[in-house]
């Protein structure tokens, strides 16, 4: 980062942020990408370009672009949602062919079709590539433009074996994020066809996010790309650790057959205790958690490491034994 080349890249002529961007169009196989402070930025720099103020996206009830971003979706670019309840986030074609039936009163417009892939809130589960291809079918039938927020897209891709190009040949445009389990610090890189990312540019800037000598950060983002997919296995391997041993001492309180990738979800009811109470006793053991719809959410990524994982298990015994 030190040493990175940079430019203004309001310009477009910051060396390390143009090649960041090239190489994110190569290994998804899209025309073209853009770099983003962060993962909403790009969800919502996106559907600004998809979509026209005061018409709809579909999207699975509990993605990120609804639970998060809809108060941006709404309030930036003045664009609601039609949410379809997904199982663990995984919405079918058939429920996506159902929330796309006209309006008949024609009132209500959907523009686009958003997938979310691996599924936060669905605890890191993997979007399968034959319901993809199969979203993609009803969307094509609709001439409607689907878009994927792969923000852990690089963990489904590992843990299923399915490279990421072939998940993004069933999208027009897909976000990831260099932030999450490859990383980096900061940033995120939204890619698509040539014409759509010049659209999402102008966007960028509309929505503050155009920058100057972003390439000090690019940098950090380009060691991610390259190493960080290397090795994303260990996380999966840490997070079924970690699944299996809480379920030891949670009975009930989740399933470790689904750890797909590397978010835990852990329901502490069994225990007596609410997330948040178990949120205070994980962080008086020196394990810091989130509290996500209603449940302890853990993740596994480069600074935790396997021991990690054993003192956070011994931190759960602890509390476990003294509810
Ligand atoms: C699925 C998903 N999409 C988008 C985002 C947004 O990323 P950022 O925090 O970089 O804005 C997140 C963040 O957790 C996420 O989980």
């Amino acid at each position: 980062m030190a040493e990175a080349e940079v430019g203004d890249d309001v310009f477009g002529d910051d060396p390390t942020v143009n090649r960041l961007q090239e190489r994110a169009a190569e290994v998804t196989d899209k025309e073209a990408a853009l770099y983003t402070v962060t993962g909403t930025m790009a969800n919502q720099t996106a559907l600004r370009t998809f979509v026209r103020h005061g018409h709809e996206v579909v999207a699975e009830a509990t993605a990120h672009v609804i639970t998060v971003e809809k108060n941006s979706a709404a309030s930036l670019s003045g664009i609601t949602y039609r949410p379809v309840p997904g199982e663990r986030g995984v919405m079918e074609p058939g429920q996506i062919a159902e929330a796309l039936r006209p309006d008949p009163l024609d009132v209500r417009v959907v523009d686009l079709v958003a997938v979310e892939n691996t599924h936060q809130v669905g605890g890191g589960a993997i979007l399968p590539l034959e319901t993809l291809q199969g979203i993609r079918r009803v969307t094509r039938e609709a001439g409607l433009p689907l878009y994927m927020d792969g923000a852990r897209i690089w963990n489904a891709a590992v843990a299923s074996g399915v490279p990421v190009r072939d998940y993004a040949a069933e999208v027009d445009a897909l976000m990831f994020c260099f932030s999450k389990g490859l990383g980096a610090p900061i940033g995120s890189i939204l890619c698509g066809p040539a014409a759509f990312i010049t659209e999402a540019r102008r966007n960028r800037l509309q929505l503050t996010g155009a920058w100057r000598q972003a390439g000090v950060i690019a940098a950090a983002a380009l060691v991610a790309l390259e190493e960080g997919p290397k090795r994303l296995h260990e996380d999966h391997h840490n997070a079924r650790r970690l699944a299996e041993g809480v379920a030891e001492v949670v009975p009930g309180g989740l399933k470790p057959e689904d750890v797909e990738t590397n978010i835990v979800f852990v329901d502490p009811t069994p225990l007596g205790m609410t997330a948040t109470e178990a949120a205070d006793r994980l962080r008086g053991e020196g394990v810091l958690v989130t509290i996500v719809a209603g449940k302890v959410r853990m993740l596994t990524h480069v600074d935790v490491s396997t021991s990690d994982v054993e003192t956070a298990i011994e931190a759960w015994r602890r509390i476990a034994s003294e509810a």
